[in-house]
């Protein structure tokens, strides 16, 4: 099975291809191609990403990504047949194709036009369905890649699968951590890594994940608890009631001056002073913050509190901003704060529900000291429970993920043409 996946649920425009192989304990993923272009430059000024400008860029990007994912996968040479004459009778079929590409298209014509020129006329790829995020994440940007899919199904007569974003964080647990990069770049990813456990460069064996699994979804827009009986099956134990652990991240790293996104500027910052040691020890720079709801009986979380309190903190010690000493101190306490209550709900509700393996996925799971204090805690207390951690260059939004949930997740395939809405507030256990 081979399937080309689509990501433009934020700011990341994103495909990949991906086939699976083998089975049993020797099933396989190979990754013919995984491109991201990221959108983070252009909304950096803006502090957070705007939804429109996210649209607009994904409409420009989506067909140079498309293309040169087409061309690195292999299922055929892009160049050399761009710009391919075509028979009287394939005109004819298209020009079916091209009034329902304009009914698709009427709010995107940037990106219509695009289809037209450059992937119209493509002969049709060596792909059996089309994956694509469909929810959660922003209205506007996932509008662009549903209906992207929906026109590369119709022209290309291949089914779409819907993949909810968070199902793709999930399994990209399913590939092997072994350090390097899985397959990432700023415009482009292409580099692939060897490792013994592989079978060609871009080949992964997969993980055998043991069931009941746990899984911590931390993202720019999500905080969740999932409880997994199988793969495909997701019953959400808790969730944030306010702010995404993500976000409180990118919220703090504002009021630190620290530029947008805030999680890996925080997280670096944080480090530093534990390497430098000066913090804690320096009675200038102590900052003790509130871990809520750690105690509570749910599985539920809430950073807006702690968000509240580092400004409310920053006010009555201004001279923490003024320094780097200062800063440092803040960025480490609050990363402590957020592991704390994570860790602490993770390794209580894979205790209670007995599970055989905790992951984590989503941006925030790159996060170094969330990794090490979950692996600490899950040791000391649950030595038998299987950690599984992604590959950090998994952890962004990327395309790869979704084919991966759309291989090893829910199945739900759509007939050729058939309607597909976005949908913004998509949930797991729907
Ligand atoms: O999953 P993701 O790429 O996008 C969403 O689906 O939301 O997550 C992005 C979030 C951002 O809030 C970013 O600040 C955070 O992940 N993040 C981190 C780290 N790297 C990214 N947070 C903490 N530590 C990090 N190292
Ligand atoms: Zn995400």
């Amino acid at each position: 099975m081979r399937i080309l996946a689509i990501e433009t649920s934020c700011d990341e425009t994103a495909v990949a291809i991906v086939e699976t192989g083998g089975s049993g304990t020797s099933r396989f993923v190979r990754v013919l191609a995984s491109k991201v272009s990221s959108q983070i430059a252009v909304h950096a000024p803006f502090g957070g990403v705007v939804p429109n400008i996210a649209r607009r860029e994904h409409e420009k990007n989506l067909v140079p990504v498309l293309c040169a994912a087409l061309k690195e996968g292999g299922v055929y040479e892009v160049s050399s047949i761009r710009y391919q004459v075509l028979s009287k009778k394939a005109n004819a079929s298209l020009g079916t194709k091209y009034s329902k590409l304009n009914t698709l298209f009427q709010r995107e014509p940037e990106l219509l036009k695009k289809i037209v020129k450059h992937i119209a006329s493509l002969r049709v790829p060596e792909i059996d369905a089309i994956a694509v995020t469909y929810g959660p994440g922003l209205a506007p940007a996932l509008w662009v890649g549903v209906n992207f899919a929906r026109a590369l199904g119709v022209l290309w007569g291949k089914p779409v699968i819907p993949v909810n974003h968070l199902e793709g964080h999930i399994y990209t647990n399913f590939l092997p951590d072994e350090g390097g990069e899985i397959s990432s770049s700023k415009f482009l990813i292409s580099k692939q890594i060897k490792k013994s456990k592989t079978l060609h460069p871009t080949s992964y064996i997969l993980n055998r994940i043991s069931f009941p699994a746990l899984c911590l979804i931390v993202s720019g827009g999500h905080t969740e608890l999932v409880l997994m009986e199988k793969r495909g099956s997701y019953t959400i134990l808790g969730e944030t009631l306010d702010d995404a652990a993500g976000e409180a991240f990118d919220k703090v790293a504002k009021m630190l001056c620290l530029g947008y996104p805030g999680g890996p500027a925080i997280s670096a910052l944080a480090e530093m002073q534990i390497r430098s040691r000066s913090g804690p020890t320096d009675p200038t720079f102590r900052v003790t913050l509130p871990r809520p709801m750690m105690q509570s009986a749910d599985y539920n979380f809430s950073f807006s509190g702690l968000k509240t309190a580092v400004l409310y903190f920053l006010q009555d010690h201004p001279e923490f901003l003024k320094s780097k000493g200062g800063r440092a101190a803040i960025a480490r306490e609050f990363q402590r704060a957020v592991v704390d209550v994570l860790v602490s709900k993770t390794v209580r509700a894979a205790k209670e529900f007995r599970v055989r393996t905790v992951m984590i996925g989503g941006g925030v799971a790159a996060n170094s000291h969330l990794r090490d204090r979950l692996c600490v805690v899950l040791r000391r207390e649950i030595p038998n429970t299987n950690y599984l951690i992604p590959n950090t260059s998994l952890t962004g939004d990327n395309a790869l993920m979704i084919a991966l949930a759309a291989l090893l997740g829910r199945r739900k395939k759509l007939r050729v043409g058939e309607l597909l809405s976005a949908r913004p507030n998509l949930r797991l256990d729907e």
